[in-house]
């Protein structure tokens, strides 16, 4: 009866769907190349993975509204992470361990093992006494169709971690053994938990792989752990952590005693909406990362996350990143080369001359979706700021501020659409640098900024009408020269 049950709810979600995604697709604020859902609410991405010549991007979905609720697994496939087409939902709340409403399906990942796709998931319910998270499996012969296992749940919350905060696992093979980092709190501070196992069946508790001392928050969601280069990286989204929402971490591992010993941490963008990310393999042996464009805690109000629900739908991913380790451990997250594929009207301009408080108009596509790059020559600069006025007109714009004084790097969205808030920061280190990369990627509402070596980067959402496509440069007390200016508009996928 309970295959069927999950069977059944997957066909009622699949009916929502289709009853709502030509109306959602006909949405003004539907973003023209980045990820979303069909319809619905979504956040997390799950279970990434290329699998059988396809990528595969599964989600955390609510079919049935613009907000969370209720979580399935939404599933779908592509061939450059840019053009997609939508299976059916792959896991859908029916299990008593994965079944309450304010629960369901929660995050986790995905690994292929003797044929099979399995999926490793938080199954999340109430008890009465408060939401319980557990770790489950479902698998799947085809890639399409999943089952949950019977012996669900397979990992319960160890001693001295509330069943409230244990979720997210994430799962990997290193020679003939599984291991899974999974997220928890014990005693207020939020921690990695390292796991193992022979069959992604039975797993045996390893250790604590890295916790955080106050700094890094009380609870630790969507924890991933790999190999890059010749170090370990371990990544996660702190709860409590302020400003702090995708953490990285490089140092050294030893799969013997289950050490992880950092010496580098980082953030993979500063930016209000970048939460959750989790990475995976490409077939090419890059390791790419996606995260979701939104996230939690600055969000005060259901209506925070944005207009879209108006449309029927909430929800995108940041473009994918690669990620590359730099030899100070510090990593970069760049966009992914495929973006190429998609651009159109290329435009170039080999040096500007910024005089102080004059406005310069940048072109680039249709001012909507666009990518635009350039570096600031620091050497023939003696401007204290240069700032970059992005989906403008005139009135409301978003207004990006490169401060050389105070190396800072700060996006302020409040002026951007009447719905947004907040300015995002962070520090620009310009010691001995010559030139500041700046790269941009515009989409119908969000903006990605990426500097010094895709290093310190900001995801903002930004819920801006067509008609706000102008973007200009400035700089301000004194001059500044920018170079290899170049930029092109991107075209639709979605
Ligand atoms: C992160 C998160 C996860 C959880 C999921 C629920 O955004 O809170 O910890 O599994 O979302 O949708």
């Amino acid at each position: 009866m309970s295959k069927e049950l999950m069977q059944m709810n997957i066909q009622r979600a699949q009916l929502r769907i289709k009853a709502e995604k030509e109306e959602v697709a006909k949405g003004s604020m539907r973003q023209r190349y980045h990820f979303m859902p069909q319809a619905g609410w979504m956040n997390d991405p799950n279970g990434l993975l290329y699998y059988k010549g396809k990528y595969h991007f599964f989600f955390q979905h609510n079919p049935y509204s613009s907000f969370w609720d209720c979580m399935h697994w939404g599933h779908a496939i592509s061939d450059d992470m840019l053009h997609w087409e939508y299976l059916p939902e792959a896991l859908a709340p029916s299990e008593a361990y994965d079944s309450h409403m304010k629960g369901g399906c929660f995050s986790g990942s995905a690994i292929e093992h003797e044929g099979r796709l399995y999926l490793i998931y938080t199954g999340a319910t109430n008890v009465g006494n408060g939401m319980e998270q557990t770790q489950c499996i479902a698998y799947s012969e085809d890639g399409i169709h999943f089952e949950k296992y019977d012996g669900n749940p397979v990992i319960e919350a160890p001693e001295g971690v509330p069943a409230c905060f244990f979720r997210d696992p994430k799962v990997w093979k290193h020679e003939d053994l599984f291991y899974m980092v999974c997220g928890a709190s014990r005693g207020g501070r939020g921690q990695a938990l390292l796991y193992r196992s022979k069959d992604l069946l039975h797993w045996e508790y390893v250790n604590v792989l890295a916790e955080s001392r106050g700094e890094w928050g009380y609870m630790w969601e969507c924890p991933d752990f790999y190999f890059l280069g010749d170090k370990y990286v371990l990544t996660f989204s702190p709860m409590g952590a302020g400003d702090r929402k995708s953490v990285y971490l490089t140092g050294d591992f030893d799969y013997s005693t289950g050490k992880f010993c950092y010496q580098t941490s980082g953030e993979i963008d500063w930016g209000h909406d970048y939460y959750a990310p989790q990475s995976f393999l490409a077939p090419d042996g890059r390791r790419l990362i996606v995260g979701w464009a939104n996230e939690w805690e600055w969000m005060s109000y259901w209506k925070d996350w944005g207009p879209t629900y108006k449309e029927g739908w909430c929800g995108s991913f940041n473009i994918p990143r690669e990620v590359r380790l730099m030899e100070d451990g510090t990593l970069q997250f760049r966009p992914i080369e495929e973006i190429r594929s998609i651009r159109e009207d290329a435009y170039r301009e080999d040096a500007l001359l910024l005089e102080p408080g004059k406005e310069y108009d940048l072109k680039a596509g249709d001012g909507v979706a666009y990518e635009l790059k350039m570096k600031i020559d620091l050497e023939h600069t003696d401007a204290s700021r240069i700032e970059l006025m992005l989906r403008g007109d005139g009135q409301r714009r978003t207004r990006c501020v490169i401060d050389l004084k105070k190396a800072q790097i700060s996006v302020d969205r409040s002026l951007a659409d009447g719905w947004s808030k907040g300015v995002s920061r962070s520090p620009l280190f310009l010691k001995n640098k010559k030139k500041l990369d700046v790269h941009i990627l515009s989409d119908q509402s969000s903006l990605e900024l990426f500097t010094d070596d895709y290093r310190n980067n900001h995801s903002m959402n930004v819920f801006a009408g067509n008609e706000q496509d102008r973007m200009y440069i400035c700089a301000v007390d004194g001059q500044a020269r920018i170079e290899d200016i170049e930029s092109y508009g991107l075209k639709r996928t979605m």
